[in-house]
C-alpha cells in the first residue's frame, strides 16, 4: 500500500512541544512525514528534533544554502531546490498546520507569503488543515473570528482550539488538540476525502488455467499486475474490494478481500458469488478462453503422445459477456488484448459485451501488455476514444477509476 504523505507545518507558538509526539504518532501508522517549521518555531521546537522523528530534513529557509544543496543527495533539495514551496504542496496528501498562530492564520487568509511554509500553503494542492492555538483572549479577538472564518470559507479545514488550562496560566479556549487526536482527526478527513468511501468494486486478475490432466495446462502470461494495482487503487480510494485473481504471484493488502480462483469455472462463479451491490466491476483477468474438451483425470504418459498429440478444445464461458448481459446496478468495464485491428475489435467487444467502457492494450507494445509495469492503452466508450500514453499500472489503474466514477 502506498504511504500516507503527511507534510506538517509548525509556526512559532508553545504548542509546538507537542509536534514531536505528533510525529511519531504519523511514523508509527506507517506515513511518511515531511516538515517545514517558521523560524519563529525553532525557539519553541528544534527542527532536529523533529528531522530525527520525521526522518526527513525539516525545511525553515525560503533559500537552501549552496552546502545543503550540494552534500544531502537524498532529500527534497534534489528535485529543485527553487521551488520547494510548490514540490512539497505536490508531494503530500495533506498537509496539518499546527499549531497555528493568529499570525500565520491572518497572513493566509491576506495572501501574504513571506516565509517558506506561507508559499507552500498557498501553492498546496492537496487539502490543508489548521490547527489554531493561542491564548483564549486572542482566540475571542473580533479580528481573529473573522479570519478564522474566512479560513473555512476559503475552504480550509479548521480543527477548532479545545478549553483548558493555557501557557499563560489563564483558562479558556486555545489549546491544541493533544497529538493522538489531531493525528486521528487528521487520518479521519484524509478518509473522508476519498473518492470511493463506501463503494463496492470488484476486480478480476490474473490468468485462468485450463487442464489436459492433471499436470499439464493451457494459461497465458499475466502476470496480475494490472488487476492489483487496480484493486489497491480502489481500496486506498476508500473503497471495499473484492480481488477474484487466478495464479500469480503478488500479494494485496489485508484489508482487500482476495479470492484465489485457478481454472474459468472456478473465475465465473466465484465474480457470480461476489456480483451482489457492486458498484464497480472491472475484468482485468486475462481468462483463458479454450479449454481441453476431454480433460484427462489421470496423467498422460509421455508414450501415448506417440510424436503426434491432438486435443480437442472447446470455448471457456465468456465471464465478463455474461455479467454484461445480465449487468444490474453497476458500471462495468472491461479490458480489450489487440495485436491487430484494436480499435475495431475494442469496439466490438464493448458492444457484444454491454460495457461501460473498454480498455485497449496490445501486448506487443514495447513496455506494455503481459508482465509490465507499464502499459500503454486507449479507453473506449461508446461516444469517446481516449489514448493514455505510456504511464504506470498504477497511474493507469487510478484513471481507470476516475473514468468509472465520471461515468
Ligand atoms: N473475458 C472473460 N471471459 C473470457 C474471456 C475474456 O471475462 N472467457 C474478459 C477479459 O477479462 C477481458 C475481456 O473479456 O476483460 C476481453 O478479453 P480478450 O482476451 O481481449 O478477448 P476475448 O473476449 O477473449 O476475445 P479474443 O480472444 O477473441 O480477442
Amino acid at each position: 500500500m502506498a504511504k500516507r504523505k503527511i507534510l506538517i507545518g509548525v509556526t512559532g507558538g508553545i504548542a509546538a512541544y507537542k509536534i514531536p509526539f505528533l510525529v511519531r504518532e504519523f511514523i508509527k501508522a506507517d506515513c511518511e512525514v515531511k516538515i517545514i517549521m517558521t523560524p519563529a518555531a525553532i525557539n519553541f521546537v528544534t527542527p532536529y528534533t523533529l528531522s530525527v522523528l520525521s526522518k526527513n530534513e525539516v525545511l525553515i529557509d525560503f533559500f537552501p544554502d549552496a552546502k545543503s544543496e550540494n552534500d544531502d543527495k537524498n532529500n527534497i533539495v534534489e528535485v529543485n531546490s527553487k521551488t520547494w514551496h510548490v514540490n512539497l504542496g505536490l508531494w503530500a496528501d495533506i498537509f496539518l498546520i499546527a499549531p497555528a498562530t493568529c499570525n500565520t492564520i491572518s497572513k493566509v487568509v491576506n495572501g501574504i507569503s513571506d516565509n517558506l511554509l506561507l508559499t507552500t500553503i498557498l501553492s498546496a494542492r492537496c487539502p490543508i488543515i489548521f490547527s489554531p492555538a493561542m491564548d483564549d483572549d486572542m482566540f475571542k479577538n473580533i479580528v481573529i473570528q473573522e479570519n478564522m472564518k474566512k479560513l473555512e470559507t476559503l475552504g480550509y479545514k479548521v480543527i477548532p482550539p479545545e478549553e483548558g488550562e493555557l501557557a499563560s496560566g489563564l483558562y479558556g479556549q486555545g489549546r491544541m488538540p493533544e497529538p493522538d487526536k489531531l493525528f486521528k482527526l487528521t487520518i479521519e478527513y484524509l478518509n473522508e476525502l476519498k473518492d470511493l468511501n463506501g463503494k463496492k468494486v470488484l476486480v478480476t486478475a490474473g490468468p485462468t488455467r485450463e487442464f489436459i490432466d492433471p499436470v499439464r495446462f493451457i494459461s497465458n502470461p499475466s502476470s496480475g499486475k494490472m488487476g492489483f494495482e487496480v484493486a489497491i487503487a480502489a481500496f486506498e480510494r476508500g473503497a471495499d474490494v473484492t480481488l477474484i485473481s487466478g495464479p500469480v504471484n503478488l500479494s494485496a493488502p489485508k484489508e482487500i478481500n482476495l479470492l484465489k480462483v485457478i481454472t474459468t469455472n472456478e473465475m465465473f462463479e466465484s465474480v457470480m458469488n461476489n456480483l451482489d451491490d457492486k458498484d464497480y466491476v472491472i475484468m482485468t483477468a486475462a481468462v483463458e478462453d479454450i479449454t481441453p474438451a476431454n480433460s484427462s483425470k489421470s496423467k498422460l504418459k509421455k508414450e501415448s503422445f506417440k510424436n503426434k498429440f491432438t486435443i480437442d478444445f472447446e470455448n471457456t464461458i465468456d465471464i465478463l459477456e455474461y455479467i454484461g448481459k445480465n449487468k444490474k446496478n453497476f458500471k462495468l468495464a472491461g479490458f480489450a488484448l489487440e495485436t491487430d485491428n484494436g480499435e475495431e475489435n475494442a469496439r466490438k467487444k464493448l458492444e457484444k459485451k454491454n460495457l461501460d467502457f473498454i480498455v485497449l492494450n496490445n501486448p506487443n507494445d514495447k513496455d506494455a501488455g503481459f508482465g509490465t509495469d507499464t502499459n500503454k492503452v486507449k479507453f473506449i466508450d461508446k461516444d469517446n476514444i481516449e489514448n493514455i500514453p505510456m504511464k504506470s499500472k498504477r497511474e493507469i489503474a487510478d484513471l481507470i477509476l476516475d473514468k468509472l466514477i465520471k461515468l
